[in-house]
């Protein structure tokens, strides 16, 4: 399958910055077809710009979260009906950074997810596990139980989504997991989507945490890593290619 790079600009940016970014981007791309599908996940007030820029480029982008609602009386929300309005084709839902600090527990992320599908956008679905339940051997129960619930809410349409495994002690951190860490989780998730549908290979499963320029190749390598998703390196245009480049 062609692989999917996709980057997660957390709160970073500017209007100015932006501009910049996506056009070394561009640049960089010369009109190529990329080595690999591409997305950006940029901040909210930030869509509109990411439409005007991207439309009609090879770039896809998405949103970093979503509300589990319709929509109504939910102040500072943003509904997946206007991530549509501004052409977004991607939106990351249950970060750990969102499990974490907004205490999005594993239902609230499948709803999330579910409201995405419904709408017609891809969810990329984040699991993973704390360095402490690594140590206590809990990895896979933990990647298990978030990505069961997903399953459990959605169902047949499981095959939409895309899986990021990010262990969290890797996220920022420069401790990336090594290739084999890595493979050894995604099968393990491929296993339990191919218990849940027989198109489990379909699925993306992207692996995020510290990937950068100099790692990307050896974990893109894995049978069962299909993708990253880029934080810290998808700041930079040249990392951020490079990347891309690795998935060939
Ligand atoms: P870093 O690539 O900066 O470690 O971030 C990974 C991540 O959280 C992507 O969602």
């Amino acid at each position: 399958m062609r692989k999917l790079i996709a980057g997660n600009w957390k709160m970073n940016g500017s209007l100015a910055a932006n501009q910049a970014l996506v056009k070394a981007m561009l640049d960089g791309l010369r009109g190529a077809v990329p080595a690999a599908d591409m997305a950006l996940c940029a901040p909210a007030p930030y869509l509109a710009q990411m439409q005007a820029l991207l439309q009609g480029s090879p770039i896809a982008w998405g949103s970093q979260d979503v509300s589990a609602h319709e929509q109504g009386a939910y102040t500072g929300e943003v509904s997946v009906a206007m991530l549509k309005d501004f052409g977004c084709r991607y939106v990351i839902v249950g970060h750990s950074e969102r499990r974490q600090h907004h205490g999005e527990t594993d239902d609230i992320v499948a709803a999330k997810a579910q409201c995405a599908l419904a709408a017609g956008v891809t969810p990329i679905v984040c699991v993973g596990e704390t360095l402490s339940q690594r140590e206590a051997g809990e990895t896979e129960t933990v990647v298990k139980r978030q990505l069961a619930a997903v399953i459990h809410t959605v169902g047949h349409c499981i095959t939409e989504i895309v899986v990021a495994y990010e262990p969290v002690w890797a996220i920022g951190t420069g401790k990336t997991a090594t290739p084999e860490m890595a493979q050894a989780v995604h099968a393990v998730l491929r296993a339990q989507l191919a218990a849940a549908s027989t198109n489990a290979k379909r699925v993306h499963i992207l692996y995020g945490g510290s990937m950068n320029a100099a790692n990307a190749a050896s974990l893109l390598a894995q049978p069962d890593i299909d993708g990253g998703l880029i934080g810290g390196a998808s700041l930079k245009s040249a990392d951020f290619l490079q990347i891309v480049a690795a998935a060939a």
